[in-house]
């Protein structure tokens, strides 16, 4: 038998002991599809049941909170001038549940009319992406971020084209940071809970902030298109 003697700490085992989880990660991944195509595979109605029945709004409420989903870089639960989507916890109209879970998996398949996305192109040649704030007969004000300088106003004269998009700036594909569906019927729960409690519920569910939250800093701008990141903005 050949003993092959590898001193703990060599770089050999060490180089195996950071690939081994990466590539059962890869496997798992190849092997199944993503947790997203999953819940896409069925019918909203049965997620949105799930939610209600099996859901735990307390674990929902850490989900959301937490920097991996990142919600609430967008949608705080109190109004604040930078907030990027909508706050859940106080609604302007009716939504249902079946809405919730469809919102979250298909964020483009239904926009809200006040978070249309718009794409400008200047007549310098910047291209902008993002929300509308205002408009009056002069200038449009535009969102592209989350951070208080990505709130940029243009004059209308240096508008050259301009059009709105069918993408919603609600990245789709985020419920493949959750590990399993369970996750995802937390999360739901999560909006019923909000969406039903108001801003009461939003505050007694809030986790507390504290070392389950490490690094996370809720000023912190975050670039999450990709594309958006490339965009120049003049910042006035
Ligand atoms: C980049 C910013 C951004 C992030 C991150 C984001 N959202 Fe959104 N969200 C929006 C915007 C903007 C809208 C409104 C436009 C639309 O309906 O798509 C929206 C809409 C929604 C709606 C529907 C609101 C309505 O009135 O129809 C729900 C529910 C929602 N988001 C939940 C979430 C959850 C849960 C997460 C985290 C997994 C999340 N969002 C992450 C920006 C974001």
């Amino acid at each position: 038998m050949t003993r092959v003697l590898v001193r703990p700490g060599s770089s050999i085992v060490t180089a195996f002991l950071i690939t081994a989880p990466l590539i059962c990660v890869a496997t798992a991944n190849a092997q199944g599809p993503s947790l997203e195509q999953q819940l896409l595979s069925e019918p909203v109605q049965d997620l949105a049941a799930d939610a209600r029945e099996k859901g735990d709004a307390t674990r929902g409420a850490f989900l959301f909170h937490s920097p991996g989903l990142g919600c609430v870089k967008c949608h705080g639960t109190s109004p604040s001038e930078t907030s990027f989507g909508p706050d859940l916890a106080s609604w302007k109209k009716t939504v249902d549940d079946n809405h919730l879970a469809e919102s979250v998996l298909q964020p483009s398949k239904k926009i809200d009319p006040q978070y249309q996305s718009l794409m400008v192109v200047t007549s310098d040649g910047r291209t902008l992406a993002g929300v509308q704030r205002a408009r009056d007969q002069k200038s449009l004000t535009i969102q592209t971020g989350v951070g208080k300088t990505d709130i940029v106003s243009i004059s209308l004269d240096d508008i050259e084209f301009e059009k709105q998009t069918e993408v919603s700036v609600m990245p789709a594909g985020q419920v493949n940071a959750l590990r399993r569906r369970q996750e995802f019927l937390d999360l739901i729960s999560y909006l019923i809970a909000i969406r039903d409690g108001g801003s009461e519920a939003a505050d007694r569910l809030r986790p507390s902030a504290g070392p389950e939250r490490p690094g996370w800093s809720g000023a912190r701008p975050a670039r999450i298109r990709p594309e958006w990141g490339t965009v120049p903005t003049r910042r006035q």
